[in-house]
């Protein structure tokens, strides 16, 4: 066999929550929430399945939804997507992330994307036979270094990913960050690939500056984001991406032959629940309160806490308790201690020093309490 993807093994998240199940750990490794969706989203699921929406969505998606998403992209980020061209219904982020990928990187275009990294864009990048140009964040609040950036950019570069608020660090672009960004992207043929997906889970009153909030950065930017964050569905798929109408088109040339289109149900649902804006909105007060439980209990413990200023996940240094690798320790702390955590370098494509886990609190309080009696032990 030739294999396509030679040094890609089982992702990590699959690994580490399969030895969490084995081990009767408590699995604050993947990222997915552990308490109830809305009781009215269910209902409107159901409400929808029974009325018969239970054929295939038009390509791009149900033009409600898109008109909902347009009209909440221009309320929160002051720009305007036509919903009939420039924003497309897709299954989940990964799918999005990896059509825009697809659609865009031909053979030897390189492609910077910044350490820790989401595992999902490399894959896509190699399948498409781009060449990743790797940059990693700088210092304990994770930020890019942005004389780095323009360093690397060569007449080859193609494709520039961000993530913000960012996996695993919890890390959020500033008003710098979008200047800086801007300036880079003047003048070349980059295109920016934007993942949001936590655009919803941000804290300590910080606003999420979401590239679409840049005149220059719209023009050349494809915009990801993704439902099962926002609604605590992620065994749904459901997400979306916004782009001008020319990437777009590019889009949906791969989009359509990736899904065609994505569960119909679910997209009336989410576009009726999205009508009251509570719903998404309310969200980062919810998750602060659980980062803020989760580092208080854990102020008296060895490990130093990483600050994080949105999604769902915490980092820990583990220095002052071991001096093994991280994967080695996330190993050995989920069968004796019986918590599973990601250890960082699976985010990183060479080895890595640094003795860092990253922690889920998107979990009920009963969950959260047993990890910190466990952590807390340490
Ligand atoms: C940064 C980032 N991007 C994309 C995704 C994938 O989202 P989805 O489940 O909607 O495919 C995730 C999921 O963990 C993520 O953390």
């Amino acid at each position: 066999m030739n294999s396509k993807l030679p040094n890609t093994n089982t992702s990590i998240f699959a690994v580490m929550s399969q030895l969490a199940n084995e081990n009767n750990a408590i699995n604050l490794s993947q990222g997915f929430p552990n308490f109830d969706v809305s009781p009215k989203l269910i209902e409107l699921v159901n409400e929808n399945m029974k009325r018969g929406f239970n054929q295939y969505a038009p390509m791009p998606g149900i033009i409600k939804l898109r008109e909902i998403i347009s009209e909440k992209t221009e309320k929160l980020y002051n720009r305007k997507y036509n919903p009939e061209t420039e924003i497309t219904i897709t299954a989940g982020a990964t799918q999005a992330l990896y059509t825009a990928i697809t659609a865009l990187i031909n053979e030897g275009d390189e492609v910077i994307v910044f350490e820790p990294v989401y595992d999902s864009y490399l894959p896509a990048i190699e399948l498409s036979g781009g060449k990743p140009i790797f940059l990693e964040l700088k210092g304990k609040d994770y930020k890019i270094d942005w004389n780095e950036v323009q360093k690397v950019v060569t007449a080859k570069t193609r494709m520039l990913i961000i993530n913000s608020p960012h996996n695993p660090t919890g890390s959020v672009l500033d008003e710098n960050d979008i200047k800086q960004l801007e300036k880079i992207v003047t003048g070349t043929n980059i295109t920016v690939l934007s993942d949001e997906v936590y655009e919803h889970i941000i804290f300590d009153g910080k606003k999420h500056l979401s590239v679409s909030t840049s005149e220059k950065l719209a023009k050349c930017s494809i915009i990801v984001s993704s439902f099962g964050k926002t609604f605590h569905t992620t065994g749904w798929k459901i997400g979306y991406c916004v782009a001008p109408k020319e990437l777009m088109k590019e889009f949906r040339k791969v989009h359509q032959f990736v899904v065609y289109a994505v569960n119909t149900p679910l997209q009336y649902a989410i576009s009726e629940y999205l009508e009251d804006e509570s719903n998404y909105l309310n969200i980062s007060a919810m998750y602060q309160e659980k980062r803020d439980y989760f580092n208080k209990a854990l102020k008296n413990s060895k490990f130093e806490i990483i600050p994080t200023s949105g999604t769902y996940f915490q980092l820990l240094d583990y220095t002052n308790l071991s001096q093994l690798k991280d994967t080695e320790y996330a190993e050995y702390l989920t069968k004796e201690h019986k918590v599973a955590a990601i250890p960082i370098s699976a985010f990183y494509h060479d080895k890595i020093k640094s003795k860092v886990l990253r922690f889920c609190f998107a979990k009920d309080k009963n969950t959260l309490d047993s990890a910190i009696e466990k952590l807390l032990k340490l």
